[in-house]
């Protein structure tokens, strides 16, 4: 095949693809293989670029900037909509239909012959005019005062769902389609968090992303950004597609239009009533934000009769719901501390009712998120609920602002405890630097000695996912708290009956219940227990990671946080995190009372062994993060120099060995500071305890008496530690694994030994007591 049907084949099999997904939301495809195709076309496109064709689908990345859009007259007027706020209007609406088209309205006999009605959700967009000539994208426009938009072709073509070309055939030579352009919730969202992250501007909403995006003389910035395309209409044609509004929409989706999957008929005034509360009730659930309802008179025929008032169809109107933003005033800022000591800043707002709802507060996230706002007590500010969340500070009015509008200011001691409050920082490692900035949260200082903390530390360890204590709610562990009863989680294991049957709403049985309750959570799973302590970012999927990989509390306590790092999911900062939660010595206080106050750990075990493979001393060497030494080149540094003890102390000839100048020079500088040669020796150790094995000393393990021999240590030893035991079988070139299988070796199994134990007879391996194993340790 040459490249240029092969160019033609990939166009037309990811056109196909772009139809599935876009259009009929069907893909058939995973994206990686869409990903793929559209790769090689590309490449051949790169090769050919004299067969580069504008209807290609890599042609969506946008042009060279223009100066400014040309005018655009519309042929046909693109009008706006009348509005119907509550059932009246639209009962009316139907009324002036009815009369308008003189059919007799329904009466008493029912000889009424009811319209029928197209039903389509009311995007919150930017309604743009797209026109095709001969089946191929021509021009699109926006609709401007509706006589004259503006040229945004360019843009509109990297809109991923606006058909380049029609599908199929029978098109009118000469066809002008009409829709919003819209930015889903989650692209949104995206687009906002992006923006953030690099200081750009953010949008306070979907419609004015939508449209800033689309309005960019930039047409690279528009391909960049998430927009979409929902066809509603058609503008001048030059030949009838179908009688019907609808039959008109689902011709064009044949021809690869996106129309709303929402689009019905109704067949009578009552079903648009219905379609009305239908969609309203589902209005948060949809992906893209709406206004409204739209219903327009299905019948073309009857639409031409009805024709016009003013800059309106008399034919189509527009159902709003409530609005979902509305102006208010803040009246104050206060903070709230929750139970990792985050102070965060709350609005009170002047009560206000947006779409049914009223608000009174909300959330302002952190103090980057008020300096991002610009937010000053007394501000009008735009409140936006989106949804089921909590509503939001979107935006500052500041032409409203007034004379006496006071700064936000964090208090400098907690509003609870008053302890010292403190700003977080934000540790970054890049290419060997640590650098240190101002982070966006404020923490109060007082951990579980300030009462907010501690009701919520304790409100969380009691819950249903945590040590799942029922009968202990939020009101009663405040009480517990206020009356000085639990100053720590493990107080609640020191509560008497006569302490408990105190609490408002106790009474004999229910304080039994509850201290049943209490005993009966003694024995959690590690990962239950974990969970429970409430370490900030260690949510339940971190904490079975945790558990599941190390083994042990002890482990998991002891753990550095570059040794945390090896776990799935575990970054820097929650690596961090953990590491400090456990140095804490009042955290440390209150495990070592749990634990004395009868709380015995389940599940807890040998290290897993994928965890023990998942490090190499390669990776860790990559992680050490010096700079301009990548996974390669570490990969390199231990090929040649074998283990980190070496690498330290490698000299810059040594180095040049395996790296270049530069590299080498970089490793140099690093291992100089004692303090990083000192770090890598304690998370090689840590690893190594831990059950890894370096890729170098397996080569070594050859010509070792127990090399090629999987050993596995169960039950506990009485005359050395199990990681002394292993340690022992590793110094002979034993491999130790967690788990008995047909290619087990031994099993040294002590007091206490139990499935493992019964799974090693089952398959008939050898195993050992402490005795022999000791014995057998010295015949070698
Ligand atoms: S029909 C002559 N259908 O609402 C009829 N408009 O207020 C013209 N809109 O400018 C519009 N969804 O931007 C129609 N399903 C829909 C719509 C819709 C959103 C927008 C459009 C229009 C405005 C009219």
């Amino acid at each position: 095949m040459t490249d240029a049907t092969r160019i033609l084949e990939l166009r037309a099999e990811l056109d196909q693809h772009n139809y599935r997904y876009h259009v009929l939301d069907e893909p058939s495809i995973p994206d990686a293989e869409y990903d793929r195709l559209f790769r090689e076309l590309k490449a051949l496109e790169a090769d050919h670029p004299n067969l580069i064709t504008p209807d290609s689908p890599t042609q969506r990345v946008g042009n060279a900037a223009l100066s400014a859009f040309t005018q655009v007259r519309h042929e046909i007027p693109m009008l706006s909509l009348g509005n119907a706020f509550e059932e009246v209007d639209l009962r009316e609406f139907d009324r002036r239909v009815t009369e308008g088209l003189d059919l007799p309205t329904g009466d008493l006999f029912g000889s009424g012959a009811a319209i029928h009605y197209s039903c389509e959700p009311k995007l919150d967009g930017l309604a743009v005019s797209l026109l095709y000539q001969d089946g191929a994208l021509v021009r699109g426009a926006t609709r401007g005062d509706g006589t004259t938009g503006e040229d945004i072709s360019v843009n509109v073509r990297t809109i991923r769902n606006v058909p380049l070309k029609l599908h199929g055939s029978g098109w009118p030579p000469v066809l002008e389609v009409r829709g919003e352009v819209f930015m889903s919730k989650a692209g949104f969202e995206r687009l906002n968090a992006s923006q953030m992250e690099v200081g750009g501007k953010t949008f306070a909403n979907p419609r004015n992303a939508a449209a800033g995006s689309l309005r960019q003389l930039d047409s690279k910035i528009t391909a960049s950004r998430p927009l979409e395309f929902c066809c509603y209409g058609i503008g001048q044609v030059t030949q009838d597609i179908a009688t019907t509004h609808t039959g008109n929409l689902e011709q064009l989706k044949q021809w690869g239009m996106p129309i709303s999957r929402e689009l019905k008929v109704a067949e009578n005034i009552e079903q648009c009533l219905e379609y009305y509360h239908d969609i309203g009730a589902r209005r948060t659930q949809l992906p893209y934000e709406i206004d409204g309802v739209v219903f327009k008179v299905n019948s073309l025929a009857a639409q031409r009769e009805l024709g016009f008032r003013a800059r309106e169809p008399r034919w189509a109107i527009a159902h709003k719901f409530p609005a979902m933003e509305e102006l208010t005033e803040l009246l104050d800022v206060e903070f709230q501390v929750g139970r990792t000591g985050a102070v965060t800043p709350v609005a009170r707002l002047k009560p206000v009712k947006v779409a049914g709802v009223t608000v009174a507060n909300a959330t302002l996230h952190n103090m980057d998120e008020v300096a991002r706002l610009g937010l000053m007590i007394g501000d009008t500010v735009i409140i936006r609920r989106a949804g089921d969340v909590i509503p939001q500070v979107m935006q500052v009015v500041t032409e409203r602002r007034p004379e006496n509008a006071r700064l936000v200011h964090v208090p400098e001691t907690c509003p609870v405890c008053g302890s010292h409050v403190e700003r977080t920082q934000l540790i970054k490692r890049s290419k060997g630097k640590q650098t240190v900035s101002e982070g966006a949260v404020y923490r109060c200082v007082g951990r579980l000695a300030c009462g907010a903390q501690l009701k919520q530390a304790i409100i969380h360890f009691v819950s249903r996912r945590a040590m799942d204590i029922d009968g202990l709610g939020e009101k009663s562990v405040e009480q517990l708290v206020d009356e000085g009863l639990v100053s720590s989680p493990a107080d609640l294991y020191t509560l008497q009956f006569d302490d408990v049957v105190k609490l408002e709403g106790f009474a004999e049985v229910s304080s039994n219940n509850l201290l049943k309750a209490i005993e009966d959570s003694k024995r959690p799973s590690l990962a239950r227990f974990i969970y429970a302590l409430g370490i900030p970012d260690v949510g339940e999927e971190t904490a079975k990671v945790l558990a599941r990989s190390l083994g042990s509390l002890q482990r998991v306590s002891e753990a550095l946080p570059q040794v945390l790092t090896y776990l799935p999911d575990v970054g820097l900062e929650v690596a961090f995190e953990i590491h400090s939660f456990f140095e804490d010595p009042h955290n440390r206080t209150v495990i070592q009372q749990l634990l004395e106050r009868g709380l015995q750990l389940q599940e807890e075990g040998e290290v897993h062994p994928e965890y023990a493979a998942s490090t190499t001393l390669a990776g860790m060497i990559a992680k050490l993060d010096i700079s301009s030494v990548g996974p390669t080149g570490a990969e390199k540094l231990v090929a040649k120099l074998g283990s980190l003890n070496a690498i330290i102390a490698a000299d810059g000839i040594d180095l040049r060995q395996a790296l270049n100048t530069r590299q080498a020079e970089a490793v140099r500088e690093y291992f100089k500071q004692p303090h990083h040669a000192e770090t890598a020796r304690a998370v090689e150790a840590q690893l190594q305890a831990f059950g890894m094995h370096w890729a170098s000393e397996k080569k070594a393990v050859e010509g070792l008496p127990l090399a090629g021999q999987t050993w596995v240590l169960t039950g506990s030893l009485e005359q050395m530690s199990r990681d002394e035991a292993k340690q022992k079988l590793e110094a002979l070139g034993a491999k130790v694994s967690g788990s008995v299988s047909a290619k087990t070796h031994t099993v040294v199994a002590g007091p206490g030994a139990g499935s493992k134990l019964a799974k090693a007879s089952e398959l008939g391996i050898k195993v050992l007591d402490e005795e022999q194993f000791l014995k057998f340790l010295a015949s070698m």
